[in-house]
């Protein structure tokens, strides 16, 4: 513990790579928690995660929303308000503290789709996944489909052409947003350190970031995760416990 806070005092740029787990003492269930109840989980009433219950070929992929559209934006409706309920934790706290105190030395990279890094007060932050609280349209536009044509539904759609609205977050199949991508990239070769913080590391191309990682690797998690042998070290603990003491001056 100690070493690493020598080691976040020295770099001069540390990225931050998020998964569930970040928010999970917030009370958003992760999505591949299979032990033990992430501590703030009950809140959400289960400690393991959303992949487990759900099936994520049925919800989160662009065949999905086409079969069942209604199924699959009720989903997301259900999370988003799961969302709005809850607040940034102590880890998030921590992150968007440690940005103000030095301003342009740390990067958030996040595959979070939930906006709490950015509720905390974090800046620039680089959601590799989308974001739960906007809209997109699953076709391509055309001249008709604009705020004013949408018609409330469960999704709303264009009143004139039919497009629907369906959340703007990536689902499986699909690429990333390029640009944030490549920032993420970039960040992730220039850090001299990298802190990756509750992810089970398994969904490419967001856990390849800590392989590329220009300097030091930190692991943040109480469970074993794919990304462990690309750690310099391993710290076995909770987000909201562990990043308020590692990211203190
Ligand atoms: P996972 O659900 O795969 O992994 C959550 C990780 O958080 C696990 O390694 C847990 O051990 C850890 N964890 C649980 N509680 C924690 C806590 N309080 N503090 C720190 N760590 C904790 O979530 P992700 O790795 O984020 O993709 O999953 C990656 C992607 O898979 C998600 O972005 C999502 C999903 O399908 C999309 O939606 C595109």
């Amino acid at each position: 513990m100690d070493t690493v806070r020598d080691w976040i005092r020295q770099a001069r740029h540390i990225a931050v790579l998020t998964g569930a787990g970040m928010s999970a003492e917030s009370g958003v269930p992760t999505f591949r928690d299979a032990g033990m109840p992430a501590p703030g989980a009950a809140a959400a009433g289960t400690g393991s995660g959303l992949w487990a219950k759900f099936d994520p070929q049925q919800l989160a992929t662009e065949d999905a929303f086409r079969a069942n559209p209604g199924m699959v934006w009720d989903w997301y409706a259900h999370r988003r308000e799961t969302i709005a309920k809850v607040e940034p934790n102590a880890g998030h706290r921590a992150v968007a503290d440690f940005q103000r105190r030095h301003p342009g030395r740390l990067t958030v990279i996040t595959q979070n789709v939930d906006g709490l890094h950015q509720r905390a007060g974090s800046g620039g932050v680089l959601a590799l996944h989308g974001n739960l609280g906007e809209d997109k349209w699953l076709d391509l536009p055309r001249n008709c489909c604009d705020a004013h044509a949408v018609t409330p539904g469960r999704p709303p759609f264009c009143d004139r052409c039919g497009n629907m609205l369906r959340p703007a977050v990536v689902w499986f199949g699909e690429l990333l947003p390029i640009g944030v991508l490549e920032a993420a990239g970039q960040a992730a070769r220039q850090c001299d350190l990298m802190l990756v913080v509750g992810t089970s590391g398994v969904v490419q191309p967001a856990a390849g970031l800590a392989r590329l990682a220009g300097g030091r690797v930190v692991v943040v998690n109480p469970e074993e995760t794919a990304l462990d042998d690309a750690a310099h070290a391993v710290l076995r603990g909770t987000a909201a416990h562990l990043l308020p003491q590692l990211l203190e001056d």
